[in-house]
């Protein structure tokens, strides 16, 4: 007969081999730029991402999130979509995260939607991404969320009657003209004229974009570039041309202005007004815990920006996802669990629109000024809990 002792010994590892059986081990497909000249964006999502991960490892319990990483290098979308399906067919992965340009977010949608795996986007921002696929959620931004109320901002506020806008010609750059035209045109002012410059990949020399503006002589230069080395490059135009003086303010969303980026602007970037929804310098409770534990897992003089915070953001919505489910993921509970999320994030409060999956958050108007020796963003201004204007003014393809 046995005694107790083996009784309760035996029961013991029956409940633990019960607890392993029932643990999960989530496959996440992240498709990142981690090679080329957008590397510095991929590795800023994906240092997001994992600081998150470090910061909350015991709140999955005895379920385990992987990670399986993908280089989708440039903005052409071809190497995306090979990427994501491979991760579906071959990894048989629970959840897709990641895409830092729209091309690839959007030839990937359709794979998502085919495998039934939920997606979250934490950067492509054109506005209708969330609709090409019912299993995608976005955590980070929609090109609208800034331009739109920046073309009200500029006529009502900043005293401009006529705008130029400058814009890399694919969709996020045609959605920052459009969002920006339709704010700025309904509050009073015109668009006198719009500039394509070139494609997002390569830097252009801005030069003879710039001087055909300056010659226009408009008081307000709207500009969407995709961050990094073009916002480097459009600020020191713009300080090269002397268009300041010559009357024209440059404006544009907060991509014009990444955290990265500023400290290399010179002081020239000094006044530069613009919309945006994250900077390493805001002076919250939240932020200032993000940044701090950041600079001690990165190093003190790196940043995070507007990149890392989505990184961040969108693995509190996965990890909301697997602890909703119990790690058991499927595409509509997923989907389900994300609709109506709210989260406290270092960018202030942001929640998932049941209705369009996409990000809901405050746009704040950003000021460069010269503080302690280095540039840095202040918050003049702020507009609540902003829903993506074109869904909500259902805009071209935001309307069908
Ligand atoms: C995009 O491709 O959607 C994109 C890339 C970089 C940005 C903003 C949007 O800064």
């Amino acid at each position: 007969m046995k005694n107790w002792k083996t009784t309760v010994l035996a029961g013991t590892a029956l409940l633990a081999w019960a607890a392993a059986a029932q643990a999960e081990t989530v496959k996440v497909g992240v498709v990142l730029t981690y090679s080329g000249g957008a590397a510095e964006f991929g590795q800023q999502v994906d240092r997001g991402m994992n600081l998150y991960m470090k910061k909350h490892a015991e709140e999955l319990g005895s379920n385990k999130i992987e990670l399986i990483k993908r280089d989708s290098k440039r903005p052409g979308g071809d190497i995306a979509k090979n990427a994501v399906q491979q991760l579906i067919t071959r990894d048989k992965v629970d959840m897709l995260a990641g895409f830092i340009f729209s091309p690839n977010a959007m030839a990937s949608a359709p794979l998502a939607t085919q495998g039934k795996v939920p997606m979250v986007i934490m950067n492509a921002g054109t506005a209708w991404i969330p609709s090409l696929s019912p299993y995608i959620a976005r955590v980070s931004f929609s090109m609208w969320q800034s331009g739109y109320p920046m073309g009200g901002y500029a006529a009502d506020k900043l005293g401009c009657k006529t705008a130029a806008v400058g814009y890399t010609d694919y969709p996020p750059g045609k959605d920052s003209l459009n969002a920006f035209k339709t704010g700025f045109e309904k509050a009073g002012g015109k668009v006198v004229d719009a500039v394509p410059m070139g494609g997002p990949r390569e830097v252009p020399d801005f030069t003879p974009f710039f001087q055909r503006i300056k010659d226009a002589g408009p008081d307000c230069l709207y500009v969407f570039v995709p961050a990094g080395n073009h916002a480097t490059a459009v600020v020191k135009t713009y300080n090269d041309l002397g268009m300041r003086d010559a009357g024209t303010m440059l404006i544009g969303p907060g991509d014009i202005t990444q955290d990265t980026k500023l400290q290399g602007m010179g002081d020239g970037a000094e006044g530069l007004i613009t919309m945006h929804h994250y900077s390493a310098d805001y002076d919250t409770p939240a932020n200032r815990e993000f940044v701090e534990a950041w600079k001690a897992e990165y190093g003190a003089d790196s940043t995070p920006d507007f990149m890392a915070v989505a990184g961040w953001d969108g693995m509190a919505a996965i990890f909301h996802v697997i602890k909703t489910m119990d790690g058991k993921i499927d595409a509509e509970g997923a989907i389900e669990a994300l609709k109506g999320w709210t989260y406290d994030s270092p960018r202030g409060p942001i929640m998932i629109d049941a209705e369009t999956r996409d990000i809901v958050h405050d746009e704040n108007v950003h000021k460069v000024i010269k503080k302690d020796g280095r540039l840095a963003i202040e918050v003049i201004d702020t507009i609540k809990q902003v829903k993506d204007p074109c869904k909500e003014l259902k805009v071209g393809k935001c309307g069908q």
